[in-house]
Order: C-alpha cells, then structure tokens, then sequence
C-alpha cells in the first residue's frame, strides 16, 4: 500500500519524528536534480477527454431534463397513428407548438439557439435515430461507434473522436436500435444479442446488446457515402498515384482476377468500387454483398444481398447460395463484396472456369497472409484436397492482390500490388510490382513514404500489350525518396 507515503493532517506517519524533536535544517541547498531523460516518448494523453466545459455540461444536462419531459408530453400529446402520414413541415411545426406550450407551462425560457435544437432533436426522436441522427447527417464522419449510452466515438479522416453526444440511458440507446432493427424485421434482445442490418439510407448498422456486450450496448455503422471515392479522388487523395491508376485500369480491363486484400476499414470495399468503374459498359456484372455497398456505375449490373436466417432459423440465403445461383445467370464478371467463408471454393472455381475479371476483398494484413487466408477457408469449408493441389487452384485462380491499409497516421494507402506468377515446388510465387515506402515520420506523426515500382516489370505486359493497354515499362521503375 502507498498510503503510507501519503502527507496526511491526521497525525503524524508511521516513523515520521517526534514533534518534540528538534527540527534538522538541511545543511546545504539540495543539489537540483537534472531532468531526466528518457528513450520513451511520453504516454499520449487519454483519449476519452471530453472537453465540454462544466458549464456547456449542465446546460446540456437541463436540457437533456427537459428534452425528456417533453418527450413524454409529445407522446401523450402527438396521434401517433397520424405521425406517418404527417409531412415534415407539419411535424415540425406541431412539436414546436407542444413544446412551447409546455415551456410556458413549465415556466421555462429558453434562447432562440437552445429552442431550435430542442425542436430538432424532439424531431428527431420521432421521427428518426435520437442523438444519432445529427452523426448521421454529418458528412466529415464515416464510422459511428457506440460503446454504451454514453459514449459515442465517431471517425473522421481516419481518426477516432469521442463526441459529445450522449443517449439519455441505455433504455433510450435499446430504444433506437430496437427502431432500426424492427424497421427490417429483424429482433435483437437477451437471446439474440447481436444483428445485423442496413440503414435506410444504406449505412452497415451492427449491434450487440446486453448482456453480451458488458458496459451498454455496442453500436457500429459505417456511414454510406453517397459519392463514392472513385479512381481520380483516391489518387489525389494519396491513395495510390497515377502509375498505379493505369496498372490497374490495364489489369481490370483485360479481366485478370483481383482480389482486394486489407485490415478492416482500411478501404477494401472503396477500392473494389473504385476498380470496377474500368469494368466496360457492355458487360454484365453480378455483385454478391452482406449489405449492398458497392456502387457501380455500369448499366448492366444485378446486386444480390445475403441474408442471415430470421429468428426461428430459417430463410438463410448464404453467399454461397448466392454466389452458386450467380454462375447459371450468364454472368461476365462476378464481384463478390467479402470472401470470409465457403463461398471461397465458388470464387476460385468462378475465377478458373471462364469468369475472369472477378474480384473480391479478404481480410488479411500483407498479400502473403491473404493467400494463407485463402488456403485456411478452403480448409475450413470441409474440402479434402492435399494443400499442394489447393494452392495450385489459388495460383492459377487469382492473378493479382492490391493491399488496402489505414496506416498509424489514419491515412488510407494502397501499399502493395502483388502479382501471383505461379508455383515454384510447393510455394505460391508472387512478385511486388509496386509498393508503398515509408521513409519517416513528421513531428506531427504524419507518415512520410511514396509510392515507387519495384523495378519488375509486370507479368502480364504482354498481355496488357495485346489488349491495347501498353503501358511504358518506366512505370514500374523504383522512385527515389525527394
Ligand atoms: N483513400 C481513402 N481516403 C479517405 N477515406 C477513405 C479512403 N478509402 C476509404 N475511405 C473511407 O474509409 C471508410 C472505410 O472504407 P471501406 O468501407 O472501404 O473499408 P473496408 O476495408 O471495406 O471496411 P470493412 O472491413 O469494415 O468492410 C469509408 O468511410 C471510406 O469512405
Ligand atoms: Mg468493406
């Protein structure tokens, strides 16, 4: 115990002196201690700081008072029945009424700024998502992530942030989600505990709720971008540079097998996005996806969701289900949104037998790990086949692996382009063609790197030759650090 160091008024420590004692002056003046130096940088301050002013707190705690007493007022007050029906103005202009009747009831004066938001968010509990809403429509943030009813982090420019949006409790949190699930007929309590759904703007929206989840119910969604990034904005974002850009328009469209490899949320279903858009107009593209996230710009394309079984276990349609049901819909390319299970044999056998130009994301940290990934699902999908033979299947199945990674800065980077060559004895033969090359760190702990070829030329030059896309072999030559 450290009590016993501790300056306490209530007598005197342990073996302190006795107060008759004669006080010993120090003889001479301590030597200054010379500030020590350490090799470790110092600890990063907690992230779960919020900075609200104590003051901006218990405004917001008088308001949250009164939002809640409103609340009940409005829904003993609204006819609910008449609530879908209402047009926006109409709701609106009705909770303001009530709410200033109750104000004027209550004796309570608010400013025009704190009466505004109090409309807007009794609007929004009714009529949408409570405290999340307001995240929702926010276009900085791309990640929304609720761990218990009063903490809410959300992401922008790949980096968390702790907001200063609370639910009121965890009744209210399991309020909204209940909404949102029900909305597509779905259920999560004690025996269901976590669910899936989509947003009915197209956010992924997953939830895990108590006792599973410890502190509160956990909350996940990632935010659907209407304008998806496409080719050019990766590319002046920093994604990837041009070079790259015109490798991969080259290996898109003379249909190699692609298979978009990342951490997660490191960008893998962006890029995927952003490859197809080289797809051409005149083919015909089926995607298979948990929630629908691609975009593709194409005019041909068929989208298939999967679904999970309902609450009496029944009505699952799987991807493999729907990626099986795909291959007898005459389909030229096959984009599959994750390859995480056995649909994994239905992909390689896709890619082998005639649908070259399919692609898919893996989870997987480096290309190497994401064809161990691939060798461990075929595995895991009960397929007897001595390893040798399932590699060779992975080799001549997938041509190429682009890496996807949030690096430490929260930037998101293409950092590898990988092309599989073939076997070598029992081994995958792969080879970088281009790659991402950190060389530092700002003192602001921005990462400093470009992107350089390897130096060898891609394997499919010929091909690309052939199929009109020559691209200069100054292209993959390495790139000096500036
Ligand atoms: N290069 C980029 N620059 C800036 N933002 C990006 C970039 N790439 C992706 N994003 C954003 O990062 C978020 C995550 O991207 P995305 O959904 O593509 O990741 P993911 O790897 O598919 O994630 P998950 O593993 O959850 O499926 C999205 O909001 C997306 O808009
Ligand atoms: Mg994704």
């Amino acid at each position: 115990m450290f009590s016993r160091y501790k300056k306490t008024s209530a007598g005197p420590a342990p073996n302190a002196k006795k107060p008759d004692a004669p006080v010993e002056l120090p003889k001479t003046k301590p030597v200054e201690e010379a500030p020590k130096t350490s090799l470790r940088k110092p600890l990063p301050k907690a992230v779960a700081q919020s900075t609200m002013a104590d003051k901006e707190r218990k405004r917001k705690d008088r308001l949250a008072e009164i939002k809640l007493d409103l609340h009940r007022s409005l829904l003993d007050n609204l006819n609910l029945a008449a609530l879908d029906q209402a047009t926006e103005s109409d709701l609106r202009a009705e909770i303001s009424s009530i709410a200033s009747e109750v104000l004027e009831e209550r004796s309570i004066v608010l400013n025009r700024e704190d009466r505004s938001t109090l409309t807007q968010e009794l609007y929004d509990e009714v009529r949408g998502l409570g405290p999340l809403e307001t995240l929702l429509q926010d276009e900085t943030v791309n990640d929304i992530l609720v761990n218990g009813p009063q903490q809410i982090f959300v992401e922008r420019d790949g980096k968390l942030q702790l907001t200063d949006v609370t639910f009121k409790d965890e009744k209210h949190l399991l309020r909204i989600i209940d909404k949102i699930v029900s909305a597509v007929g779905r259920r999560v309590d004690e025996s269901n505990p976590y669910v899936d759904a989509r947003l009915l703007d197209g956010s992924r929206f997953n939830a895990m709720v108590p006792p599973v989840a410890v502190d509160g119910s956990l909350v996940s969604i990632r935010k659907f971008k209407k304008d998806k990034l496409g080719i050019d904005d990766l590319v002046n974002f920093g994604a990837f540079n041009e070079e790259m850009a015109a490798y991969l328009q080259a290996a898109v469209s003379t249909r190699l097998n692609v298979i978009v490899s990342g951490g997660t949320g490191s960008g893998k279903t962006t890029t995927l996005n952003a490859l197809s858009s080289f797809i051409d107009n005149a083919e015909r593209i089926l995607t298979i996806e948990d929630t629908a996230e691609l975009q593709l710009q194409q005019i041909h394309v068929g989208r298939m969701e999967s679904r999970p079984p309902n609450v009496e276990g029944k009505g699952e349609v799987s991807p493999r289900d729907c990626l099986k049901n795909a291959l007898r819909m005459r389909p030229d390319r096959i984009i599959v949104g994750e390859t995480r299970g056995e649909e994994v044999i239905d992909m390689l056998q896709a890619m082998n037998t005639g649908h070259d130009g399919s692609m898919t994301t893996i989870h997987a940290n480096n290309p190497r790990d994401g064809i161990s990934r691939l060798e461990n699902m075929v595995a895991m999908a009960g397929i007897e086949m001595p390893l040798k033979a399932v590699r060779s299947q992975i080799a001549s199945a997938v041509n190429l692996m682009v890496q996807a990674s949030r690096l430490q800065d929260g930037s998101r980077r293409m950092t590898s382009i990988t092309e599989i060559t073939g076997m070598e004895g029992d081994v995958i033969s792969m080879q970088e063609v281009f790659r991402f090359q950190r060389t530092g760190l700002t003192p602001e702990n921005k990462i400093i790197g470009h992107f350089t070829g390897t130096g060898v030329r891609s394997n499919f030059s010929e091909r690309f030759r052939l199929w009109g896309y020559d691209l200069p072999p100054a292209i993959y030559e390495p790139v000096a650090a500036e």
